[in-house]
């Protein structure tokens, strides 16, 4: 442990904190984490904080969102307001409601990659790890689905419901940069590999993969197989964490610049000032985070 790690976890017990941190954040971000988790984990992990005061969100701004509508009475903290998912800005309230609009006897299933105003217009969220079980467990057989339209695909691959993706181009910067041609050139560098890829990425980089996996189905996949070689298709550092986690086994990124800049604006520094001076309080309208609360949960029913 380095010395703002150490001082990390002083303040930590001081102030009665917990420090949730997603898949993505740095090596020593990871160490200092008590919860590590993809968005579903860590939207459950926030449902189920009773015993902390203050809750330090290392994620982007649409999770720290997630963990406020969960937690009303708790002071969720985000170490850098400007982590933000350029994705869960793609489908803004006002464009839900036009597409609403156009398809009223749709129902609408918003990615958890969403603010917090669209979220309060949705049915029911989803994460990667449930986006399939939870337009199946709809009714309606038409479904407005945004913002991510691979993720659409994905899902659109498994259902005989239609899939409307909305926006038409909704997309993560960083999944994007996955090509079909880098999965051929790790394939032919490592042959026993497995080719595990999140499925943001493009569907025919999804084709190509061995598995499609969330975040976090990428460490209970690689935890449960027998296989000793894993080519990771998502931000960088999750191989970070699969490496820690699975000293035994070897994993490499399927791209070293797939980088999610946003999620590592976070840094050491950052979350002790966070931890000193209680910034910056995540905060979210009583009657946008009541509506939202009920999109939450209804997800969270069926996961
Ligand atoms: P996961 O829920 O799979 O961790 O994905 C979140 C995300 O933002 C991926 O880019
Ligand atoms: Fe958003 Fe993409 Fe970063 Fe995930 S990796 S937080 S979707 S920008």
């Amino acid at each position: 442990m380095n010395h703002n790690q150490k001082e990390i976890l002083k303040l930590k017990e001081e102030k009665n904190a917990i420090i949730l941190a997603h898949n993505y954040q740095t090596a020593e971000i990871q160490e200092i984490a008590d919860f590590m988790g993809d968005s579903l984990e860590l939207c459950i992990k926030a449902s189920q904080i009773d015993d902390a005061d203050l809750v330090v969100f290392c994620g982007v701004d649409f999770m720290a969102e997630t963990a406020a509508i969960l937690n009303p009475s708790k002071k969720i903290l985000i170490p850098e307001n400007h982590a933000e998912c350029p994705m869960a800005h793609m489908l803004p309230r006002e464009e839900l409601l036009k597409y609403k609009k156009r398809y009223p006897d749709a129902a609408v299933v918003l990615y958890v990659n969403t603010m917090a105003e669209a979220k309060a217009e949705a049915d029911i969220l989803c994460t990667s790890a449930n986006a399939l079980q939870v337009v199946e467990s709809l009714d309606d057989d038409q479904i407005l689905f945004g913002p991510d339209m691979n993720l659409a695909w994905f899902v659109q691959e498994q259902t005989d419901k239609e899939i409307i993706p909305i926006p038409e181009n909704g997309h993560c910067y960083v999944h994007k940069m996955f090509k079909t041609a880098d999965i051929t050139f790790s394939r032919e560098k490592y042959p026993d590999a497995e080719v595990l890829v999140h499925p943001e990425c493009d569907g025919k980089v999804q084709q190509m993969a061995d598995h499609v996996l969330s975040t976090g189905g990428m460490i209970r996949h690689v935890a449960a197989s027998s296989k000793k070689t894993f080519l990771i298709g998502t931000e960088v550092d999750m191989v970070t964490r699969l490496r820690r986690e699975n000293p035994d086994k070897m994993f490499y990124p399927l791209l070293d610049d797939a980088i999610c800049e946003n999620m590592k604006l976070h840094t050491l520094e950052k979350v002790k000032k966070s931890l000193l001076k209680e910034r910056y309080q995540v905060t979210v309208p009583q009657e946008i985070a009541d509506k939202a609360k009920n999109a939450v949960e209804r997800m969270l029913e069926v996961s």
